[in-house]
């Protein structure tokens, strides 16, 4: 008899369809727009070798040993003035150090969905929240978005229904779509949370790459005891030593904390001493242009290609940073279909359909990544993809 060692939940988490469609991209020779990670390059690997180095004389033994879960003391100091910058007011008693920003989704799943409590996403959103969420077995309300991202009004009548637990969006050059919340829209949710004493989960891994234009105060800034901010060093520093942070509304600070404690005790000592140290010296100041420098012309090269390759009945996000470019083709548009055609010749991509919760949407978008590939890749990409778009488009019209 073989018996079922997975627990009933485990059900809620579905297949891994994306995961399995994405396999493929490793081949020998393919250009990947799929990927949803840094630069290589972009990591400041000589730095790192001599920051280690001082993070031991500094740190000692400190560095190496078991470490309070809410996180190394000197890196939450040195968080306390990275999250001023970017407009978040926090003492550094008031900031949970997590594994990643992956980890303090996970413990926000943990410590305030259960089962069927409605959690708002936007439509389309961010997989991996999903993933962290679903096993604590939520109902999804998708929140409708247009090309400035999730629409008030939306949020305020999916509120008024009755049923919203928990909001998450990620405001900033969006995880799929690249979209940023403008201002007007950020004091309308902020007031809509406050006034109804829900719950936001603003995560945002991405407002530190803008490419263009000025910063936005994130949602956290109008109702900092209905949001909890989410965000991470992975996109500025290295994703490897899995350095994230969460500022919580004090409510739920502690909670957080224990169920932390649960998962992992605390967050890689060494990686966040060096973390400390990146900060402190001001070495992200120095380094951060370098990363933009280095993503800014990929995201052009990116946008000129999808102008020159592209049928013109598809449109596309311009964002002002981030690492994604989100496109949508005409309705009808099978993007998986494409997506095989397209790796057939060595160019890969995501489909849009991926980061809906419900099934049906999004067929005819997809998700382009300018982070991994030189500028004379993504145009041979984007022209490969083309391609692909207009095979699909012309057996469809001949079925
Ligand atoms: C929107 C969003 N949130 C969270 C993460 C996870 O980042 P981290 O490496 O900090 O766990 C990502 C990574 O791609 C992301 O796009």
């Amino acid at each position: 008899m073989t018996r079922d060692w997975l627990a009933p939940r485990m059900a809620d988490l579905g297949t891994n369809a994306i995961r399995e469609i994405l396999k493929v991209v490793g081949r020998p020779g393919m250009i990947s727009l799929a990927g949803g990670i840094p630069a290589p390059e972009s990591f400041p690997l000589d730095l790192i070798e001599a920051l280690t180095r001082e993070t031991l004389s500094r740190f000692g033994a400190g560095a190496l040993q078991y470490e309070a879960t809410e996180g190394f003391g000197p890196l939450r100091e040195a968080l306390v003035t990275y999250l001023a910058a970017a407009g978040v007011a926090a003492g550094a008693g008031e900031i949970l150090v997590t594994s990643g920003s992956q980890g303090g989704l996970d413990a926000v799943g943990k410590v305030c969905i259960g089962r069927g409590d409605g959690v708002a996403v936007e439509a389309p959103t961010y997989l991996g929240a999903l993933q962290a969420f679903s096993p604590y077995g939520p109902r999804y309300l998708p929140l409708a978005t247009d090309e400035n991202g999730a629409l008030p009004d939306a949020l305020a009548a999916l509120i008024q229904r009755g049923g919203v637990k928990l909001i998450y969006l990620v405001p900033t050059f969006q995880n799929p779509t690249g979209r940023t919340l403008p201002l007007d829209r950020r004091r309308a949710i902020a007031e809509l949370i406050r006034a109804h004493d829900v719950l936001l989960v603003e995560d945002d891994p991405y407002s530190a790459l803008r490419y263009r234009g000025e910063a936005l105060p994130p949602i956290k800034a109008f109702a900092p005891d209905h949001v909890a901010y989410i965000s991470t060093l992975s996109k500025v520093f290295a994703p490897g030593l899995r350095i994230g942070f969460v500022v919580a509304p004090a409510r739920l600070h502690q909670a957080l904390v224990r169920v932390k404690q649960g998962v992992d005790l605390h967050t890689s000592t060494l990686g966040q001493a060096l973390a400390a140290v990146y900060l402190d010296g001001g070495h992200l100041t120095a380094h951060l242009p370098k990363i933009i420098d280095l993503y800014r012309p990929r995201q052009a090269a990116l946008l000129a290609a999808l102008e020159r390759h592209l049928p013109t009945d598809f449109s596309w996000s311009r964002p002002d940073g981030g690492m994604f470019v989100w496109g949508e083709g005409p309705e009808g548009m099978d993007m998986e279909a494409v997506y095989w055609r397209a790796v057939e010749h060595k160019t890969a991509f995501v489909p849009g359909k991926f980061f809906y919760t419900e099934p049906g949407e999004g067929l005819a978008t997809l998700r382009l990544n300018f982070t991994m590939a030189a500028p004379e890749q993504i145009d041979r990409a984007v022209g490969i993809l083309a391609g692909a778009i207009r095979a699909v488009a012309a057996r469809r019209r001949g079925a």
